[in-house]
């Protein structure tokens, strides 16, 4: 098990379930190690310090508090004179801790040894000590720290005993590390970082970046217990290790189950959410490997990147210093302004741009083939050259249809010329297909019947040509009334698939059957509806009736 999932252990544990899991020691030791190459120390002195809040001798130990609720942990000095430490990290918020002692009583062999303990008790010693009559000695005050930093508590020459240590927590939940030890030997807590503990990006792209670091110096005889993690995110740089687990860790919850339902969660969870995709944390370790590829980027952002180097035998870990770096932006690609038989493409003049060419190329004689160019915004000049001659000249202002018959093979142009002052847009189809332009009819509106409307319905009537035609009606709530020039190409290929109601193919029959009528039902009462009818005809553009407005009934009684 990895040290973030130990991590993930005890905060899915809390501080609460370990009263509910809490296991005699003695059946402990009997469990077989779950993990023996990632952890020295046996796996089971994590689960025996969840349970008895006895911190293990040269391991660091990560804690869940929650603010305004203090914990007690203990340390055992079994000899006298041994040099004491005692580091106290937190990760998140200020923590006040205090430090006390009193001495060890003999551990006295107890028959009832496999008899659940009274839950409740805080002191693992204590209730072998009350079950044997032994005197309870009293704890002598020693200490009282307070602080966001890491602080060390030493005594060159400890007296033996049981050291207990008070934490709580006064901003905000928060991860502790805690360490305790009685070695004189000096010990190295943390990785040793190098020199330049900087992290620098030695190559970036629009869509993926490198970053690399130095090695860090390793410790004597911790080569193979040493590795390198790697978290890439878009809104911060993580200082330390544990705020960054915990935000890990809580995303992990967030995506899996719904997490336990603390409340310390709920509240990371909905921050999570708030920022969405954006505050994702890419989260990896790589082994002994200086160096990583994130390609997975966007382009033209900014991430944070932050390096951590972890000693999986002491279970500890040092910060690089995190950088940043902003992707390359996207290139304005420049469109392939070349027509394609059959695909249509749209053009977008810039203000202020002069003009722009289009190509579509003959490779073999041609017969006949349509040109067809419709303006989403404003009047085009256009002009078609063959070659570098001029072969064709005209103002699109709605749409443009250009049968073109017997082409010489070559490369054609079609200049368009922008406005100065306004953005233009222009939809553009070259076929060799049948090509047959829809129609209007003289008075293209949409008619309300309002007689035979109701509060669920509304009759719509629109007149009809002489040609058959593909009719579609497309409907959308209307909460404000916009006023905004609609964009013209966006007509049928824009709308939403559910807004449409039907489509039908019709021909005028004759002058007393130039109307269509068409109830629209299942609407909602007194609200607005915007209706649209589009005529089209195989692959050209469709053409669109002047949109109506009209609010349905608002008494549905009548
Ligand atoms: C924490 O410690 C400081 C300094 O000793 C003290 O002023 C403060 O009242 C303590 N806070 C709590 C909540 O015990
Ligand atoms: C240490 O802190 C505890 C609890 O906050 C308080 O009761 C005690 O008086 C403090 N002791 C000293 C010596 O400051
Ligand atoms: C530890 O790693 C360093 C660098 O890779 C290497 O030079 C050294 O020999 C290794 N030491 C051991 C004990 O494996």
């Amino acid at each position: 098990m990895q040290l973030s999932d130990r991590i993930g252990y005890l905060l899915a544990v809390g501080n609460i379930i370990v009263l509910l899991l809490y296991i005699p020691r003695t059946l402990c030791q009997h469990l077989p190690s779950q993990d023996e190459d990632k952890f020295e120390f046996d796996i089971n002195e994590l689960d025996i310090f969840y349970d008895t809040h006895v911190i293990p001798e040269s391991v660091s130990v990560p804690v869940y508090l929650y603010k305004g609720k203090s914990q007690n942990y203990f340390f055992r000095v079994e000899k006298n004179n041994l040099p004491l430490k005692i580091i106290l990290s937190p990760c998140s918020s200020s923590i006040n801790w205090s430090i006390k002692r009193r001495d060890i009583l003999p551990d006295i062999e107890d028959d009832d040894s496999n008899d659940y303990e009274d839950i409740n008790d805080r002191d693992p010693f204590h209730a072998q000590r009350s079950k044997n009559q032994n005197p309870l000695s009293p704890y002598t005050f020693l200490g009282n720290f307070t602080g966001k930093e890491p602080t060390t508590y030493y005594l060159r020459r400890a007296a033996s005993g049981l050291y207990m240590i008070e934490i709580l927590s006064l901003n905000s939940d928060t991860t502790v590390d805690l360490y305790g030890s009685t070695t004189s030997y000096p010990v190295h807590l943390k990785p040793s970082l190098p020199n330049d503990k900087s992290v620098s990006i030695t190559s970036k792209s629009k869509r993926m970046f490198t970053f690399e670091w130095k090695q860090s110096s390793f410790e004597r005889g911790f080569n193979d217990s040493v590795e390198y993690c790697v978290a890439v995110n878009r809104v911060k740089n993580y200082k330390t290790y544990c705020e960054l687990m915990a935000k890990v860790l809580v995303q992990r919850k967030a995506k899996s189950s719904g997490g336990w339902g603390f409340s310390w969660e709920q509240t990371q969870k909905r921050q999570l959410d708030k920022k969405g995709a954006r505050g994702k944390i890419i989260y990896k370790c790589i082994g002994s490997k200086t160096k990583y590829t994130f390609n997975t980027a966007k382009p033209g952002k900014t991430y944070h990147v932050d390096v951590f180097v972890l000693n999986r035998k002491v279970n500890t870990v040092a910060a690089y210093s995190g950088t940043r770096v902003k992707t390359e932006r996207r290139k304005k690609e420049k469109r392939k302004a070349l027509l394609q038989d059959g695909k249509r493409k749209t053009i977008k003049l810039r203000k202020g741009s002069s003009e722009q060419n289009v190509m579509f190329k003959v490779e073999s004689r041609l017969d006949s083939a349509v040109l067809e160019l419709k303006s989403c915004r404003g009047k085009i000049p256009i002009t078609i050259y063959h070659g570098n001659k001029n072969i064709h000249q005209t103002v699109v202002s709605r749409m443009k249809v250009l049968r073109m018959k017997n082409l010489p093979v070559g490369v054609y142009t079609v200049k368009l010329t922008g406005n100065k002052n306004r953005k233009r847009v222009l939809s553009m189809l070259f076929t060799t297909a049948t090509y047959k332009k829809p129609r209007l009819p003289y008075n293209p509106e949409i008619k309300v019947i309002d007689s035979v409307s109701t509060c669920h319905s509304v009759t719509l009537s629109w007149s009809l040509t002489s040609l058959k035609q593909r009719y579609c009606l497309y409907v959308r709530e209307s909460p404000t009334i916009s006023n905004k020039r609609s964009h013209h190409c966006l007509e049928m290929a824009g709308r939403r698939k559910k807004d449409k109601v039907m489509c039908v193919r019709l021909k005028r029959k004759d002058r007393d059957k130039a109307i269509f009528t068409y109830i629209v039902k299942s609407l909602k009462s007194d609200t607005d509806y915007v209706f649209d009818v589009y005529v089209n005809r195989g692959i050209g553009a469709s053409l669109a009736y002047h949109s109506v407005v009209t609010r349905t009934k608002p008494d549905c009684t009548k």
